[in-house]
């Protein structure tokens, strides 16, 4: 499926293509019962993101501890000259757009007359998420044309038109949600669909210091609590479930051996949940935990290795003074 609609704002044309179709509530239900029923109990990742939690990830970005936002920002000004220059006459391809602050940096770093020939092609599942990035965007660089995908990237990497050459950017680490058999296929997926010429901007969460990470999942405001807490609420209102979030407890670690961020809701008390997509209610112990996120960490070898795999070349790793976060740059 690939509708596309034309979307006029600031008396400019953006075109918005869709990829999706909306998941049956069917499917989601069984994805959601299926992880709280399995053992260890989980939750996808992806739940997190209803409104609410967007709103409470976009707070956390500006907390003290939470770094990755930051520094990632820092490493884009400090090189935007240089990154930038690669963006000239390319369509430009934002996986996970979000609120497009980080391809702003960019945008500023290239002088108006040679934004002509730019095409932004942001994607993301959220049609809110594409044309409030979409607007913003088409007010600030009247000159780029805009062209939104509406669509999911891990499986509509091939519906994202190429006229030119094209660079891709992930920013935010949001690679680090998935595990490393994921990562790799992604990457694959991306470097059979790159042609000669194209470039990849990556951003990368580095391995560092386990208090650093542990302080940035478990801010002293308790906005990453709220958040983790959030996707009961989400689950709850798809499965017509009675999950209370303050029976649980946040739990966030590193764990090393995986390199990754965990996250857990722990039950502070035995759990009796009913829905009426669970053929009898189900009990969580008190102390049992439900699994709801890894964010997995890097290192500059893993980055290599990573670029080697999916037939890419490392062409530079842009870093922060604390090595703490990386934007790696891949060239086909
Ligand atoms: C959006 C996946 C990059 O892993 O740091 C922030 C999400 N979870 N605090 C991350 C998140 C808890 C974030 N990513």
């Amino acid at each position: 499926m690939n509708n596309t609609d034309i979307i006029i704002t600031y008396e400019k044309q953006i075109t918005l293509s869709n990829c999706i179709s909306p998941p049956s509530s069917k499917e989601t239900v069984a994805e959601i019962i299926k992880g709280i029923t399995s053992t260890p109990r989980y939750i996808p990742t992806r739940f997190f993101y209803d409104g609410t939690g967007s709103a409470l990830f976009e707070k956390i970005t500006g907390l003290p501890e939470y770094y990755p936002t930051r520094t990632e920002k820092g490493i884009l000004k400090e090189n935007a000259p240089v990154i930038a220059g690669n963006l000239a006459d390319t369509d430009i391809v934002e996986l996970g757009s979000g609120d497009c602050s980080k391809i702003s940096i960019l945008f500023d770093a290239i002088p108006s007359e040679r934004r002509t020939g730019i095409c932004y092609i942001p994607v993301d599942v959220s049609r809110s998420a594409i044309l409030k990035s979409a607007e913003t965007l088409s007010r600030k660089y009247p000159e780029i044309s805009i062209h939104g995908m509406l669509a999911d990237f891990l499986k509509h990497l091939s519906n994202i038109p190429s006229k030119k050459r094209r660079v891709f950017c992930f920013f935010g680490s949001t690679i680090g949600n998935l595990d490393p058999a994921q990562t790799s296929h992604f990457l694959l997926n991306l470097g059979i669909l790159m042609r000669k010429g194209d470039q990849l901007l990556l951003g990368f969460d580095m391995v560092k210091d386990i208090v650093v990470l542990e302080n940035a999942y478990n801010d002293t405001l308790g906005v990453t609590a709220a958040f983790n807490r959030n996707i009961l609420r989400v689950v709850s209102n798809l499965i017509s479930a009675d999950f209370d979030p303050e029976h649980f407890d946040h739990v966030a670690f590193y764990n090393s051996r995986e390199s990754r961020i965990e996250m857990h809701l722990k039950a502070l008390k035995d759990l009796e949940v009913e829905s009426p997509f669970l053929s009898s209610g189900i009990t969580i112990r008190k102390g049992e935990t439900v699994h709801t996120e890894n964010s997995y960490k890097f290192t500059r070898p893993r980055i290599s290795v990573l670029a080697d795999e999916a037939g890419l070349r490392l062409d530079k790793v842009f870093t922060d003074d604390n090595h703490w976060f990386s934007v790696a740059h891949f060239r086909k």
